[in-house]
């Protein structure tokens, strides 16, 4: 029954879900990865099946209009409305917010980098959990970034900095201990470019956890519509074949939501 109240209320604040009335669009026929030289290599299946699943089922979310106004390439420039969305206080309770941060079992003086920040509803929670250490919040929209920066001063969480990226470089300091990326994975247009950045900085053995949600979800849990999921299968397959090791997926700790976890080998 609580699920069932959890879910009604997460149609309408879904954690990525519609875009406030008035968002901009963009054409569809822009929005699909680019080829190129530092692409895809299309001799390896499991990416091969990535990439199709993307195209095929973004195609299909704009066909049947399933996408409730969310698509891969959406964007998110104006934090003060997505706010209400991202850190309403129901999402705590299919986000569990601290066991998340709790499985990233940071230790007070890390590094840590919030992918695809957002309103930094991880990046204040990362924060508290590195007192000595930093975190680094990541974002493509200036919006966004600048939001974060006001939010960090206000809070007075003074080892918060803020680094916005573009589409295929988040643009992060090297010697991270960790990153995470929150409801982002299946927004990024260049995974390929991009998660190759991100491995470059971080360190021998630093870790990337992935959250997203799961391909199964039911239809009208928060979040993309299924068409638009990425299954966690095809997230740990991709981010291996560019030299991260999978450690495991956790389908349990989260109702809607996996957490793929992924190490720079040492
Ligand atoms: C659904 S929101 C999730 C925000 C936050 N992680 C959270 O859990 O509340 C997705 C965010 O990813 C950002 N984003 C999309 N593509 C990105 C990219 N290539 N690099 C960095 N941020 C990106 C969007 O601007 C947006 O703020």
């Amino acid at each position: 029954m609580r699920t069932a109240v959890i879910a009604a209320i997460a149609g309408a604040l879904v954690g990525c879900g519609k875009p406030p009335a008035g968002s901009p669009g963009q054409d569809p026929k822009n929005m699909s990865e680019k080829a190129g030289p530092e692409g895809h290599d299309h001799e390896a299946s499991k990416e091969r099946a990535f990439h199709a699943q993307e195209h095929e089922e973004e195609a299909q979310a704009y066909s049947d209009h399933r996408g409730r106004g969310h698509h891969k390439g959406h964007r998110f420039t104006d934090p003060a409305e997505w706010t209400a969305q991202f850190d309403s206080p129901e999402r705590a309770a299919w986000q569990k917010p601290d066991e998340v941060v709790a499985a990233l079992q940071l230790t007070p003086a890390m590094t840590v980098a919030d992918l695809g920040a957002g309103t930094g509803y991880f990046t204040v929670r990362l924060a508290a959990a590195v007192p000595q250490g930093r975190v680094i919040a990541n974002d493509l929209e200036p919006g966004m970034v600048r939001w974060i920066g006001e939010r960090a001063a206000k809070e007075g969480l003074a080892n918060v900095t803020t680094a916005q990226g573009d589409v295929a470089d988040p643009k992060l300091p090297a010697g991270l201990d960790v990153a995470l990326m929150v409801d982002t994975y299946h927004h990024i247009d260049e995974p390929t470019r991009f998660f190759g950045k991100v491995r470059e900085a971080l360190k021998p053995g630093g870790l990337l956890v992935v959250v997203d949600f799961k391909k199964d979800a039911p239809d009208d849990a928060p979040g993309p519509p299924a068409a638009m999921r990425v299954d966690d299968t095809l997230v740990a397959a991709h981010l291996t074949k560019l030299g991260l090791t999978h450690e495991r997926t956790d389908r349990e700790l989260l109702p809607y939501q996996y957490l793929v976890f992924m190490r720079k080998p040492g």
